[in-house]
């Protein structure tokens, strides 16, 4: 379905793009022949990334939770390109903790990445293409499957991902009208470095969470980039306010009787079945 001219002439921001998902997705991007600009705090991180993606990728370090650093990246990038026309917000903060356990300044050590980074970033995104009076351009928040669920031990997170996705949906409405689209991926547990250090913590919780996910397996970071590149690509046009999920139909297990499917094998199930069903005489 992608030709490797599909994303052709787009200029595209990954925030946090040196590692894990975001490096993935700018690395697609790259292929699918759009110019790629990544972003972090760590500009070792960056500068050994950037290779890997291809060429003519830049490497901007900035902190998103800082306004002042963001005006700066995309005063870099007007300079460089005259702009961007794509934005996606993946730069992220999180780690376990029961919540009872957080201080104030661990609450805002993720609120300030996901949703004031976020925040930081759309508004300048878009501030600058209002002004040059340009129709189009796509925002991508990648969210989280606990958004509207909200979950244990990740309450920063669960409280900015929901932020995140209301401005999605705010600006999904209110943007239009500048033919800028606002849509959102909410992944399921995808197995990246920064991922795992941070939310897996044992084996074997590991191999009971796999047991969970409908399709048995973790996702791989080139399938949520190639969901990103459709969803940036005029093969989505009418797409607005989205919200995909790629969580292997994770979310869904809380159906009543699900639980039986990871329990027994097939054959076992029936039985089981077949045991509870009247006798006919
Ligand atoms: C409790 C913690 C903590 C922890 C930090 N804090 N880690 N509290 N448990 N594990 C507290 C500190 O004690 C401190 O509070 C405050 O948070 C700030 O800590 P710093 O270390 O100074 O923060 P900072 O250097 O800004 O780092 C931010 C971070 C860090 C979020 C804490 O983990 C980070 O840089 N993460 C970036 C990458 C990342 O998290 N990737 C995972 C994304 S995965 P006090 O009160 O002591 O000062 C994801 C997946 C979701 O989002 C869904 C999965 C299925
Ligand atoms: P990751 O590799 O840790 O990615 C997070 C990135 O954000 C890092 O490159 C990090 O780089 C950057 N970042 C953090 N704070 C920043 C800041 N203040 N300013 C700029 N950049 C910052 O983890 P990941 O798994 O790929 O996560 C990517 C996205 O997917 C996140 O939005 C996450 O919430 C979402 N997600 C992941 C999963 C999963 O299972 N992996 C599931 C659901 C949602 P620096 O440290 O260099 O700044």
């Amino acid at each position: 379905m992608f030709q490797n001219n599909t994303l052709a002439g787009r200029h595209l921001l990954v925030t946090g793009g040196g590692s894990g998902l975001g490096l993935a997705m700018a690395k697609t991007f790259h292929a699918l022949g759009a110019r790629v600009a990544i972003c972090g705090r760590n500009a070792d991180k960056l500068n050994q990334a950037a290779p890997t993606i291809g060429e003519e990728v830049l490497a901007l370090p900035c902190d998103v939770r800082n306004h002042e650093e963001v005006v700066a990246l995309f005063d870099r990038l007007d300079e460089a390109w005259g702009g961007v026309d794509g934005l996606i917000n993946n730069a992220a903060g999180n780690f376990l903790s029961a919540s009872e356990d957080l201080s104030p300044n661990a609450f805002n050590a993720v609120v300030d990445i996901v949703l004031k980074g976020t925040f930081h970033c759309t508004l300048e995104f878009g501030k600058r293409l209002i002004s040059r009076q340009r129709t189009g351009g796509n925002v991508l928040n990648i969210v989280t499957t606990y958004t509207e669920t909200g979950s244990s031990f990740v309450l920063p997170s669960a409280c900015a991902k929901a932020g995140v996705l209301a401005m999605t949906n705010s600006l999904a409405v209110e943007w239009s009208t500048y033919g800028i689209k606002l849509n959102a991926i909410a992944p399921g547990p995808f197995p990246t470095e920064g991922a795992w250090t941070r939310l897996m913590p044992d084996p074997s919780i590991e191999e009971a969470y796999k047991r969970s996910i409908p399709l048995g397996r973790y996702g791989h970071p080139d399938e949520l980039a190639n969901l990103a590149a459709f969803l940036l690509s005029p093969l989505s046009d009418y797409i607005q306010g989205g919200c995909i999920t790629i969580d292997g139909g994770e979310r869904l297990m809380a159906g009543q009787f699900n639980r039986f499917v990871p329990l027994m094998p097939r054959p076992m199930i029936k039985a089981a079945f077949n045991a509870l069903k009247p006798k006919k005489d």
